[in-house]
């Protein structure tokens, strides 16, 4: 059998990915002008992800936007297993979700599966995950998410309010199912068989606290689809809709041009959010491959361009470009590490909800 070129799954993404192949592996479908035009009549502008094509692929947005235009609003759901520090790659999603909330005035659930890597990772404790999780929680609030409307939902703490939720979704799912998705064998242990329905739980449990049915968009990256291809066939079972989603491309890691920049990968490969201005001059200027790919942090579309040409005509040295890169993710990352900073005081308004 012929290798695969890339593998992207919850739990490994390598190689050069083809987005359009995933789009027809994942059954997925294609986020065309048409769809954009239809978001674009309610936000009167697109985010820059939306025209840039970091956001590539849906399922059900245009339910969602039939359902919100008959007067149901949805709500906003994604999330973050905590495993390490954030890299800005994680920012791409929530950066997205947050423009939603104020767009859309979404209410956002946002997960902390503090289990999954636990579960997942040989040597990673729960003392281990919860460090990670209070961190990554800084990250997540200095996007700005609106406190009053946005819930942080943290399975171990709230397994109270999950569980019983997260076993009615288990039983509608098989073991052979679970194997054939991720690749599991009878080696893999018990705990990780049962995460998917912890994951399946967030985008249903507003209309289970509410009492009524809730329209649901998931933002994230195409890495985490399975975890609701798989769960979204059983939620209408249960009673509930199936949550509409849309996928985001991967951030590349800076080393190299496949699979994405990982928590796990190494320290040269990422940029974290905490990187000092020092560490990310050395690392774009010492391991970024090109400056090119990256540039999800210049705005200004006309900028961007001009900076393209400038250097496909040989005009801007790769050491220029570099520099533009490095002030670009070091301004936005000074503004972030002080809202980081503040948010320490905040994060008991997003966790104690219930
Ligand atoms: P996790 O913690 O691995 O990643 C969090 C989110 O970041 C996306 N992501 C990336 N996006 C762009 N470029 C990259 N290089 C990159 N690396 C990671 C992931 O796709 C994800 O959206 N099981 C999940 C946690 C989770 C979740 C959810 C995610 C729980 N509920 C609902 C999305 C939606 C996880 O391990 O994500």
């Amino acid at each position: 059998m012929a290798k695969k070129e890339f593998t992207v799954t919850p739990y490994e993404a390598e190689g050069k990915i083809d987005y359009n192949k995933l789009i027809d592996e994942f059954g997925v479908e294609r986020l065309n002008d048409a769809v954009l035009q239809r978001i674009k009549k309610h936000t009167k502008e697109l985010h820059l992800f939306l025209r840039r094509k970091v956001f590539f692929a849906h399922r059900d947005i245009n339910w969602l936007l039939d359902q919100y235009e008959k007067g149901n609003k949805f709500f906003l759901y994604t999330g973050r297993a905590p495993s390490g520090p954030v890299h800005i790659g994680h920012l791409l999603p929530w950066i997205f979700c947050k423009w939603l909330q104020d767009k859309f005035g979404a209410e956002m659930w946002f997960q902390f599966p503090d289990e999954e890597k636990f579960l997942f990772k040989q040597d990673l404790t729960f003392e281990d995950t919860n460090k990670w999780m209070n961190e990554n929680m800084l990250d997540v609030i200095a996007l700005g998410f609106d406190p009053k409307k946005t819930r942080f939902i943290i399975d171990t703490k709230h397994a109270n309010i999950m569980y019983k939720e997260a076993c009615k979704v288990a039983k509608k799912i098989t073991f052979s199912t679970i194997k054939a998705s991720f690749g599991f064998t009878d080696s893999n242990n018990i705990g990780s068989i049962f995460y998917t329905s912890m994951q399946a739980v967030p985008a249903f449990l507003p209309s289970v606290l509410k009492g009524k049915n809730i329209p649901c968009l998931i933002p994230l990256g195409i890495d985490q689809d399975i975890h609701f291809r798989i769960s979204r066939d059983v939620m209408p079972k249960l009673g509930y809709y199936k949550p509409a989603i849309i996928h985001n491309v991967f951030l590349p890691p800076l080393t190299g041009i496949g699979g994405k920049m990982a928590a796990s990968g190494a320290n040269e490969s990422s940029i974290w959010t905490t990187d000092s201005e020092k560490d990310v001059e050395k690392k774009i200027k010492k391991y970024a491959f090109s400056g090119g790919r990256k540039m999800f942090f210049e705005p200004d579309d006309k900028k961007l361009q001009r900076i393209h040409n400038d250097y496909k005509s040989g005009k801007m040295l790769t050491s220029e470009l570099k520099e533009v890169l490095i002030e670009k993710i070091n301004s936005f990352l000074k503004e972030h590490q002080k809202k980081r900073e503040k948010a320490k005081s905040q994060v008991d308004k997003f966790v104690n909800w219930n």
